[in-house]
């Protein structure tokens, strides 16, 4: 299912803004129905951007645009997806830029799953479902901005990781290699894309208050709104910074982590209670 808005579905109270920034900029964000990317794509609205957001619930996303446009968006095309598609993630994200070249695509998209305590054995089709929307789906909303992108010798990509792609955490395995996988793309591919003019940024957020952080039952350090975390990002899109990682505290702890005697870690980690629970998704063929 696809859904588009014109320019002409603005909200009249949006058109006297001014444009500040990124003003114009033609900007596609997945998982834009929720929490970060939701945040993310409001934060380059209020800069009068013209936005592209994909994501799967269709009531969500669709408010997700309201907002968009009350809050000064030039458009909000939506397109609902799921980021397991290859070809319709490859069909969406040209027919987005033939339409109008984008000039920022932020792979956002992800779910989250772990173990509880106790528990010792992630559900195989949970994982899989996880790697497949956190690895994949990454990959198949990237690779086919990155030829066009190329050709313009302009674009910039941000990738959205975790720290728990930094450090691996005891409660979330699968979701840290899927993570660890993203960050090791990222820091591949910006090597790669920017003697071409394409930026790749590698986003890496500690706890952020979303849907996605209600559901764990954990002390959560540092914790921040999705509101600032956005704008925390967009900022460093701006300034194509190859790593966006906030709060610093927890990032520098994390590389600290990942550098001391994995035992001495491990040790220290297993001491708090933490629940993560296991995603809905399942394995689709
Ligand atoms: N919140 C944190 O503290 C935190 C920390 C580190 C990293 N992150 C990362 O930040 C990203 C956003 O997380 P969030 O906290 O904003 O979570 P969220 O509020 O649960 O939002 C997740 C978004 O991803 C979309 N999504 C999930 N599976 C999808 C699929 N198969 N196809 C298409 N879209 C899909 C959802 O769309 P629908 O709801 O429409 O299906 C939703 O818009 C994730 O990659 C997450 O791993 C979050």
């Amino acid at each position: 299912m696809r859904v588009e808005k014109s320019a002409s579905a603005r909200s009249p109270s949006a058109t006297d803004l001014p444009a500040q920034g990124e003003g114009g900029s033609r900007v596609l964000i997945t998982g834009a129905s929720s929490g970060i990317g939701r945040a993310l794509a409001l934060a380059y609205a209020r800069d009068g951007a013209s936005l592209v957001m994909l994501g799967r619930d269709a009531e969500r996303l669709e408010a997700a645009a309201h907002a968009c446009l009350a809050a000064g968006a030039e458009e909000a095309e939506t397109h609902m997806a799921d980021v397991r598609d290859r070809e319709a993630m490859a069909r969406i994200v040209q027919s987005a830029h033939e339409k109008r070249p984008i000039d920022i695509l932020v792979a956002n998209a992800g779910v989250a799953t772990g173990l509880s305590p106790g528990q010792l054995l992630e559900t195989p089709e949970a994982v899989r479902a996880m790697l497949k929307i956190n690895v994949e789906g990454v990959f198949n909303t990237v690779e086919p901005a990155i030829l066009p992108m190329c050709a313009r010798r302009s674009g910039r990509i941000g990738i959205v990781g975790s720290m728990a792609g930094v450090r691996s955490l005891p409660y979330s395995p699968a979701y840290c290699a899927a993570k660890a996988a993203t960050h090791m793309w990222a820091d591949s591919l910006r090597g790669a894309l920017a003697p071409h003019g394409v930026s790749v940024s590698l986003i890496v957020p500690g706890f952020v208050k979303t849907p996605m952080t209600a559901a764990l039952k954990a002390w959560q350090p540092g914790a921040i709104s999705d509101q600032r975390a956005a704008l925390i990002i967009k900022r460093g899109l701006e300034r194509r910074q190859s790593v966006i990682a906030f709060p610093l505290f927890i990032y520098a702890a994390m590389r600290l982590f990942a550098l001391l005697p994995p035992a001495i870690v491990d040790g220290v980690m297993r001491r708090f209670h933490v629940d993560v629970p296991e995603t809905p998704e399942r394995e689709i063929s």
